[in-house]
């Protein structure tokens, strides 16, 4: 291999998130307006066969662990096709799905024989009427289907994303709890990002996630720290209540982030590398596709720039911020 992408920082990434379309079939609450959004145009997506080469660029320069993401990845047709077409890459190990799982069940067998190797489900509520005020109509009993379909084809671990939201979902953290009890499952609390919109909703919905703990020991629950982590790509700090069959973990992107060990790269819909989630910068591949050493530099070019660290906390304090940040969601960016 010639050369690893390190960053200014010394930060190896061997991570790519893709995003394959802004689009969801949800409207979450922290994530999306009810009315949607101006959606990219299909013709301005990189195709498959777009993705498959810039990762097979990437996987020279030791990229082994990808993940899908959206918008919902799911609403792209044909998303097995890509998988097949990523997992037949020299060097790709790992292809991980970030999905609210509402088309997943169906889906799950295909996607795993094409070499989906695990997924993180977003679901922030176990509750039904709750869960679809915050998705704005989805339906607590796909994902619950999903879920058990993902168990049924052996994808393992499953981890459940959960945005902790104070007054929406905070009296649910023992109900998330209890399901590591009896289940290997993976529930990861993550405190809500203040991302690409100037919406003020997060700074009043905002909670700390040491409320976790404290809920964990006013129950009474032991809880120890898992050493070895869960197979994933670090940012989860992993916790096991005494004698449960799964773990949860805590995710603090704003007030403690793991910026220092932060080792992915981000491909939007539309083509666009992200060093970091949380800034503007962006860098096109479209025109390199097809010159791997040209592609290659852009990549080392994306890397240049990228910060140190985000500074979500400044937003929360309404301080000055260093650089841009971006205008792009959640669902934009993925
Ligand atoms: P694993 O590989 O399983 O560890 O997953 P992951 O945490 O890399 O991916 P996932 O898509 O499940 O993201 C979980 C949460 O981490 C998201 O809800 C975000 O809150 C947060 N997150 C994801 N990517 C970034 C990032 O680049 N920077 C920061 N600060 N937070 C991120
Ligand atoms: N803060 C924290 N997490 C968020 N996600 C989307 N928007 C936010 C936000 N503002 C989560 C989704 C999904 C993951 C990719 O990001 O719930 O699990
Ligand atoms: Fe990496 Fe930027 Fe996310 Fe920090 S905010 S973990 S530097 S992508």
């Amino acid at each position: 291999m010639s050369q690893i992408l390190k960053d200014r920082f010394g930060r190896i990434h061997d991570y790519l998130r893709i995003s394959v379309t802004d689009r969801c079939n949800l409207r979450c609450v922290y994530c999306m307006p009810e009315e949607g959004m101006e959606f990219e145009p299909e013709e301005r997506l990189l195709t498959f066969e777009e993705i498959a080469e810039v990762v097979r660029v990437l996987a020279g320069y030791g990229v082994r662990k990808l993940r899908l993401t959206g918008g919902e990845p799911l609403v792209r047709k044909n998303l097995e096709q890509l998988v097949r077409m990523l997992s037949a890459i020299n060097g790709i190990e790992d292809i991980a799905l970030t999905t609210n799982a509402i088309h997943f069940a169906s889906r799950a067998e295909k996607l795993r024989e094409a070499g989906l190797t695990r997924i993180n489900v977003s679901l922030d509520s176990l509750r039904a009427d709750r869960f679809s005020l915050i998705t704005r109509g989805g339906d607590l009993s796909r994902v619950l289907a999903s879920l058990e379909a993902a168990h049924r084809v052996g994808l393992d671990p499953i981890k459940l994303n959960v945005v902790l939201m104070k007054g929406m979902n905070d009296d649910e953290i023992e109900d998330f709890l209890k399901l590591t009890l009896e289940r290997n499952l993976h529930v990861r609390f993550i405190e809500y990002m203040p991302i690409g919109h100037d919406d003020d909703g997060w700074k009043t919905k905002y909670i700390s996630l040491n409320t976790v703990l404290e809920r964990c020991e006013s129950i009474g629950w032991q809880v120890e720290a898992v050493e070895q982590s869960v197979r994933g790509n670090g940012p989860s700090q992993n916790f096991r209540i005494a004698g449960a069959a799964g773990t949860f973990g805590l995710i603090h992107p704003v007030s403690d982030h793991f910026c220092e060990t932060c080792n992915r790269l981000r491909l939007t819909a539309d083509g666009n590398i992200k060093p970091c989630l949380y800034w503007s910068d962006e860098f096109n591949v479209r025109r390199y596709i097809g010159n791997d050493q040209a592609l290659a530099e852009l990549f080392f070019r994306a890397l240049d720039v990228k910060p140190e660290s985000h500074e979500m906390a400044k937003a929360l304090l309404s301080e000055q911020q260093s650089h841009t940040p971006t205008s792009r969601r959640m669902s934009q960016i993925g």
